[in-house]
């Protein structure tokens, strides 16, 4: 940085005041180094997205909105929030954009709380058919507080059953229709799903905390130009830092705004705000749209690769990121294989798949996705010696060592956060 006025982390002064946390920063980035990633909601943000999380911002409070806020000397963090606030417009063509949700599920909290009163009815994914917990579950505000109906997936398809969504919506006069999933690897109509809502005179609420970097990246059509809300994360396929957003038509922007603060939060993360800010900005270069695209190829040859070891992805395989493993025919349950996986260094999450007869805690599915690998730098033909290690090593734990091997040589070749640059 030379003379440059900036002052940002320095990991030796860490490591001298605080020995014991350095070294979990270092252990941490050892595993990822050494390791493959293939969590689908997890990636690896940029250097510039770090330095951003690691400034000085961090202490600023805002509570309010740029030019309205309630406390003084926001004058300079409001230069952030307008940033990264034109840059998701800009990226998404959105009318109205809010920065400050501290996540995925505060961003749908909010989008609840703007929309609903307790007590309304709402129809959304059913959680073990890939929905998410914000979209109903019991043991999660939205299920507690709301009376939610859930549509699945076809059980000979195993895609989402327009019909039934529709039949649900009539029977139900749901006020708001949840569309976007954490575990559905297919493309969603969002053209049916606003079909059915005005048919119904209900809100629809598009969660597309997953897809939302593919959404950026043009590899999977948007829901801003059908959904009245669109709740999105910021670190998955997205790339940035952890955090949320919302997205809105002009006549909602201020309920939502008013959801997201004083309602449900209090003071922004302006370092995350600014950190927002560079990722959207990353994301709207050219060769991002190319990594969105390489998310997609590689995630459709490692379904394709695994489907040819005998493991079956749900539903034939994937339009996105990520895929969800079938493993009944190998006669490994999730559990199991999340753990002989583990042993190798590859990362991944056992999951329910649709009408899975095993409970969430052990599963016949697994999840993988693409996001950390692409950016890594891997591309299809890694994709099929990924596959290959992950069934050697779930169909044989005796292979661990040798699988463990491949994958060094695989992260050798193509680095994260190297360590000489
Ligand atoms: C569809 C969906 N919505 C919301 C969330 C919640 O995001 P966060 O973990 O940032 O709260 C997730 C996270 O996986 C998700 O998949």
């Amino acid at each position: 940085m030379g003379a440059e006025p900036y002052y940002g982390p320095d990991f030796g002064l860490l490591h001298r005041r605080d020995p014991e946390v350095a070294q979990v920063l270092l252990d941490e980035l050892d595993r990822l180094r050494g390791g493959l990633q293939l969590i689908a909601s997890e990636n690896f943000a940029s250097p510039a997205v770090l330095a951003a999380l690691g400034s000085t911002l961090n202490n600023k409070y805002a509570e309010g909105y740029p030019g309205r806020r309630y406390y003084a000397g926001c004058e300079v963090v409001d230069r952030a929030e307008r940033l990264a606030i034109d840059r998701a417009r800009r990226l998404f063509g959105a009318d109205h954009v809010n920065v400050q949700p501290y996540s995925g599920a505060s961003a749908n909290l909010a989008a609840y709380a703007a929309l609903l009163q307790p007590g309304d009815t709402v129809l959304a994914m059913e959680l073990s058919h890939g929905g998410h917990l914000t979209h109903g579950s019991r043991v999660n505000f939205s299920g507690r507080w709301f009376d939610v109906v859930s549509y699945g997936v076809r059980r000979d398809t195993e895609l989402i059953d327009y019909d039934e969504v529709r039949e649900l919506a009539l029977r139900h006069q749901p006020k708001m229709i949840i569309c976007g999933a954490t575990a559905y690897p297919r493309e969603i109509d969002f053209a049916a799903f606003r079909g059915i809502a005005d048919e119904v005179g209900a809100w629809l609420l598009a969660d597309v905390a997953h897809t939302v970097g593919l959404m950026a990246g043009g590899a999977l059509p948007s829901a801003v130009p059908y959904a009245d809300v669109v709740t999105f994360t910021t670190h998955k396929a997205l790339r940035g830092p952890r955090g949320g957003g919302i997205m809105c038509t002009r006549e909602l922007a201020a309920r939502i705004d008013r959801a997201v603060f004083p309602f449900v939060q209090g003071g922004p993360l302006m370092h995350a705000v600014a950190a927002k800010a560079v990722a959207f900005g990353e994301a709207l270069q050219p060769e991002f749209a190319e990594y969105a695209r390489q998310v997609v190829a590689n995630a459709q040859v490692l379904a394709d690769a695994l489907a040819a070891e005998g493991m079956r992805p749900v539903s034939g395989g994937t339009d996105s990121h990520l895929a969800l493993i079938d493993l009944r025919d190998v006669g490994v349950t999730g559990a199991v294989a999340e753990q002989r996986c583990a042993a190798a260094g590859i990362t991944l999450n056992r999951n329910t798949i649709p009408y899975d007869p095993e409970p969430p805690t052990v599963t016949s599915g697994i999840r993988v996705g693409t996001p950390c690998v692409t950016t890594q730098g891997m591309g299809t033909e890694q994709m099929k010696e990924v596959a290959s290690m992950v069934a050697q090593v779930i169909r044989n734990p005796d292979a661990v060592g040798e699988i463990r091997a491949r994958v060094a040589a695989l992260t050798e070749i193509h680095q994260i956060y190297p360590s000489e640059l």
